[in-house]
């Protein structure tokens, strides 16, 4: 776990509530402008056959458009079990369950149990833990081809919102706290394990990097 919080920090904001509302919304009106921004890009690159993991992907929402969109199989891997219901809701309302693979660990710590995948996806996860830099290493490790991340850009209203928001979650008791980690650094990151951007975004509240392994 974390050295910050452990996994019950998590479950304190990412519970049950939250996801039974993640899914109506998703259910409504489909995915955010972010996710959607991932998704037209891994389906540019190509994604019929290919396989995914998701990393903290919550209900799985990112997972079930490519795999609608033509990917073989999916594994997600949360940190919390709180997702767990939704999820399994959302792959019966669809039809998927059959496709995907759910997991509940630590990734950056546990990811060696998990089995690599062409496309590995981490849709802002990176700033809801400590140590980005193992993170993105098990990420590179896992991903075959692409992987895509988005995470918050370097903007000064991002590390005031940081801040602020953990501090609001120290009053309440939850050991959770936001992380802007540099961007930068992210992508140098993922260059030291060979991949290049294919699309790079900087949003007002998004930044996203799709990369691509480079043939060596
Ligand atoms: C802000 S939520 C994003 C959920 C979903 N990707 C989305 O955008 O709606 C961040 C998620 O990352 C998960 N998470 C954070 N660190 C993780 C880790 N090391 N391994 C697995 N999941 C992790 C959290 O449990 C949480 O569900």
């Amino acid at each position: 776990m974390p050295t910050c919080c452990g996994a019950d920090a998590y479950a304190k904001l990412f519970d049950e509530k939250n996801a039974k509302k993640d899914l109506r919304r998703y259910l409504k009106s489909g995915l955010d402008a972010t996710g959607r921004r991932i998704v037209d890009a891994i389906i540019n690159r190509g994604v019929v056959g290919t396989t995914v993991l998701e990393v903290g992907g919550g209900i799985g929402a990112i997972q079930v458009e490519l795999l609608r969109a033509g990917a073989l199989r999916a594994t997600n891997v949360e940190i919390v079990d709180t997702y767990e219901s939704a999820a399994g809701h959302l792959l019966a309302t669809v039809g998927l369950a059959e496709r995907v693979d759910r997991k509940v660990l630590d990734f950056a710590e546990s990811g060696p149990e998990i089995a690599g995948a062409d496309v590995v996806v981490l849709h802002r996860v990176i700033c809801c833990y400590p140590d980005m830099e193992a993170l993105v290493r098990a990420a590179t490790t896992h991903a075959g081809r692409l992987l895509a991340l988005s995470f918050p850009p370097d903007r000064w209203w991002w590390r005031i919102g940081a801040r602020l928001a953990t501090a609001w979650f120290q009053i309440r008791g939850c050991g959770f706290r936001i992380y802007t980690h540099d961007p930068r650094r992210i992508l140098a990151a993922a260059a030291s394990a060979g991949f290049r951007p294919v699309l790079e975004h900087r949003g007002l509240t998004w930044q996203v990097a799709v990369l691509e392994r480079s043939a060596s």
